[in-house]
């Protein structure tokens, strides 16, 4: 056993007899750089997130080597700053932890190698933390009594799940997206808006001023059953009509469109989301969480309300300071992990296509 070994096994000793951990968590899958201290997997004692939105915004999207650049830049200050923010020397924490997958390679191996840095150099246990479980997790920060098992609607840039969450760290996927994640598809529409990046917070604001009943937009795979679903062909149907509307001549109320657009995509999740609720066994059939970068979404979480209230499902929503990617949501992911008696290598790698239902087999 190496001395690292030995320190984390003692560590590790500790953590068994008393359950509790201090856990410095690193997030650095996309745009954010962001490092967060967190306790018992439940209270967030530092919560640092720099955004790389403006440096992305002249391109219209993540430009990834840009991506990795600033990670790289900022890391070191925006650690410094979550020890601080605490009060906490490295040495009075538990466990490090960080993202490993899915995001961009070259921004992931960021935080990955920084946090295998400071795990090595403290002798903390290291562990590796998968996007979406921490997505998952942000719900266990905003409610300290909500717990496993449920249903969890996860809508991000990069994905859309439905989810049945047995426990901290097991999941098996109900549902997903056949082509774009719903993030990526308001992103898409918003661009083609004119809107700047990020398009989803931007064409909600857009379509709160509009009609969402001016333009209909069906989809056949959608109204099927199942719960998979699909947002490439809404995507394009927008596109479409915005690309006639302008060949004709014709006027087209942008706000009008982004609200009609928004309208189908939420009407989509929410019924998805409450129908596969209501198919799961036990407490699972009567929980749904939501959770990733589009669960700030406010017609989302409305749609959702009345469709869960209706089907008398109790409906948990992250605070909107977890919405989107953050640290505090990877410390209470990996709180779980440590409870299931996970722990990683130091020679873990960056995963940048890893599924959540792979991750939890082993
Ligand atoms: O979870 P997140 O920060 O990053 C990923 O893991 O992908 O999610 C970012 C996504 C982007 O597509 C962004 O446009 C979308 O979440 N998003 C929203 C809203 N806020 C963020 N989409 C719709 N309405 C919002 N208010
Ligand atoms: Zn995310």
């Amino acid at each position: 056993m190496t001395e690292y070994e030995g320190r984390v096994f003692a560590r590790l000793r500790e953590f068994e007899q008393t359950h509790r951990a201090r856990i410095l968590a690193i997030e650095t899958s996309c745009d954010e750089t962001a490092a967060a201290i967190v306790e018992n997997g439940r209270r967030v004692l530092a919560n640092v997130v720099f955004t790389q939105i403006p440096l992305h915004v002249p391109y219209g999207g993540v430009v990834p080597e840009i991506a990795s650049r600033s990670h790289v830049q900022k890391i070191g200050p925006v650690v410094a700053s979550a020890l601080s923010e605490a009060g906490l020397a490295l040495s009075e924490l538990d466990a490090v932890a960080v993202t490993n997958g899915p995001g961009l390679v070259g921004a992931l191996l960021v935080g990955l190698s920084y946090a295998k840095g400071l795990a090595y150099a403290a002798g903390l246990p290291f562990l590796g933390v998968h996007h979406i479980a921490s997505h998952i997790a942000a719900n266990y920060l905003s409610d300290p009594d909500f717990k496993p098992p449920f249903t969890c609607l996860v809508v991000s840039g990069g994905h859309s799940h439905i989810i049945l969450v047995e426990d901290y760290d097991r999941y098996r996927l109900i549902g997903r997206t056949r082509d774009d994640a719903a993030g990526e598809a308001f992103d898409k529409v918003a661009r083609v808006l004119g809107l700047p990046y990020p398009g989803g917070p931007n064409l909600e604001t857009l379509a709160e001023t509009g009609d969402p009943d001016r333009y209909r937009f069906h989809s056949a795979f959608n109204e099927a059953d199942g719960f998979d679903f699909s947002f490439s062909g809404i995507k394009t149907a927008v596109v479409k009509r915005l690309y006639n509307a302008e060949q004709a001549g014709e006027p087209v109320d942008r706000a009008d469109l982004a609200a009609s657009f928004q309208r189908t995509v939420v009407e989509i999740l929410a019924e998805k989301a409450v129908r596969a609720t209501l198919a799961q066994p036990g407490e699972a059939g009567k929980k749904l969480a939501l959770a990733g970068g589009v669960s700030a979404n406010r017609a989302l979480r409305a749609a959702l309300k009345s469709r869960a209230d209706k089907a008398g499902i109790a409906l948990t929503c992250p605070d909107f300071a977890y919405c989107t990617d953050n640290a505090a949501m990877v410390g209470s992911a990996a709180y779980g992990r440590l409870l299931g008696g996970r722990l990683d290598p130091l020679s873990l790698n960056a995963i940048p296509y890893l599924s959540i239902d792979t991750e939890t087999a082993g």
